[in-house]
């Protein structure tokens, strides 16, 4: 059972900008399915999905490194085979599409061992890649901090390094050599291993000298005058497609500084002049590899310093509850508190996929929820729904910021001028000298040179507004 992905996919990928390799590699996904025989009985995460919904979050995470996919096909597995995970006739069936359709690499959403993965790529002709090594990749191409890019190093090499020692075990004395890093024989894979360790100890000294300077980094970050505003989601909820249809409007987005650096971070600014660095995360993933999870926390590091954090939810997904509840786990483990009212909106997505009465119960389920934590139903899509959900992070932003009155006599263009350019006015008043009271609203960034600029005014008491 194969499904062709002649679509989109084939046509590039990914649409985030992230990848930075010329040369997409043509690839098939084999997505196993493992019984809970086979899996010894234990529940996993991957058991409560179902296999279809399995195979689209394969699909989708290979997209993400830009590999354009020529099928994908679910493989029912009642045993693991410890030499091929997968049943010889699978293994035969999957050659042939593999020559069918000349894929270059083939990725099984699966755990493989070393000698695995070997055989496969022998039975194949084609390169293969389990999922921590695609999951790896991943996080390879989003770590932007020098943490997070030693993070990655380091969970990439661990891995390497457990695999060279499996595969000595398990097939030196069988064989006598095996080609994972290099020549074969035993001296070889001592000195990969000595490499490997090298490089590890370098990096874990590198790390502690980060983890020193990380104090200063912080107060760096924190002179950008902007409020970062993080988007996190299950894989394939629509972050990255909301973040460009924040960011693509042509009023709202502007190329500054990250823009030109970083894909995926942008200031963005709102209707009401509040700007905001917007910043798209790696999708959360279920059952992930517990070597990954350091690296995957340092991708997230403009999540943890959110002033607020995006929730992008699929509600048009069979499992939207499971993942939604996935990534609340993974938020409480990296210590971010997602009962604390205000810091996280919970954005459903995909609204446009939902007949009229599924989506007027979403609303009505949204509606129940109280003021601070009330979820924003979207189309990322189309477009529906993405003003109230920029009012509302503006909203949660704004609230509590300063507001003051402001007199600008009428001979002061300039002094008007700047008002509307850098804060938001929310009324005005003109006596009869013909000069105006501007009741402004300012963010901190400008704070300061509103007061420079008039440094008489008064902070507007509440409930005052003028009109
Ligand atoms: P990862 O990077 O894997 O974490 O995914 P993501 O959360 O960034 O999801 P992405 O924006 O790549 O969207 C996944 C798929 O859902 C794409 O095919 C989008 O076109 C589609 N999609 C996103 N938002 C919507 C929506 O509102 N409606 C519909 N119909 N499709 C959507």
């Amino acid at each position: 059972m194969t499904d062709s992905h002649d679509d989109g996919q084939r046509a590039g990928g990914r649409k985030t900008g992230i990848d930075r390799r010329p040369e997409p590699a043509l690839a098939l996904v084999v997505v196993p399915v493992a019984t809970r025989r086979a899996r010894g009985g234990e529940e996993d995460g991957a058991a409560r999905r179902s296999p279809e919904a399995q195979r689209a979050e394969a699909v989708g995470l290979a997209a993400a490194i830009d590999l354009v996919i020529a099928g994908s096909t679910i493989v029912n597995l009642t045993t693991l085979r410890p030499a091929t995970l997968l049943g010889k006739g699978k293994v035969e069936e999957i050659a042939a599409l593999v020559k069918a359709e000349a894929a270059e690499l083939v990725f099984v959403d699966h755990a493989l061992t070393p000698v695995q993965q070997r055989n496969l790529e022998k039975a194949w002709s084609a390169k293969v890649l389990d999922r921590t090594g695609l999951i790896l990749e991943i996080f390879g191409r989003r770590a932007r901090t020098k943490e997070g890019t030693l993070q990655v190093e380091h969970a990439h090499l661990t891995y390497q390094k457990s695999r060279l020692v499996r595969s000595w075990t398990h097939l030196e004395r069988q064989r006598g050599g095996f080609g994972f890093l290099g020549g074969p024989g035993e001296t070889q894979i001592e000195a990969d291993r000595r490499v490997i360790q090298e490089r590890l100890t370098k990096i874990e000294r590198e790390l502690e000298q980060v983890t020193r300077t990380r104090r200063l980094h912080r107060s760096a970050r924190r002179k950008v005058p902007y409020p970062i505003v993080a988007l996190v989601g299950y894989t394939n909820a629509g972050k990255s497609t909301l973040f460009n249809r924040l960011t693509r409007a042509d009023v709202l987005a502007k190329d500054l500084l990250f823009a030109t650096l970083d894909p995926t971070l942008r200031v963005v600014r709102l209707p009401h002049k509040t700007e905001i660095l917007l910043s798209d995360t790696v999708g959360f993933i279920s059952d992930l590899p517990t070597m990954l999870v350091a690296a995957f926390r340092a991708t997230l590091e403009e999540v943890l310093e959110a002033e607020i954090i995006l929730h992008v939810r699929d509600m048009a997904h069979e499992d939207a509850e499971a993942q939604g509840a996935d990534v609340e786990t993974i938020l409480g483990e990296l210590g971010i508190d997602t009962e604390k009212a205000g810091r996280v909106i919970e954005v459903w997505n995909k609204t446009d996929l939902l007949g009229a009465e599924a989506r007027m119960q979403l609303a009505n389920r949204a509606a129940r929820r109280s003021d601070g934590e009330r979820p924003i139903l979207v189309s990322a899509e189309t477009g529906e729904g993405v003003d109230g959900l920029l009012d509302a992070i503006e909203a949660r932003i704004t609230a509590g910021r300063p507001e003051y009155d402001v007199r600008i006599g009428a001979e002061d263009g300039a002094g008007r001028h700047w008002l509307h350019e850098h804060s938001d006015v929310l009324g005005s008043k003109t006596d009869a000298r013909g000069r105006t009271t501007y009741r402004v609203r300012i963010d901190p960034a400008h704070s300061e040179a509103l007061l420079g600029r008039y440094p008489d005014i008064k902070r507007a008491s509440l409930g005052k507004a003028a009109e």
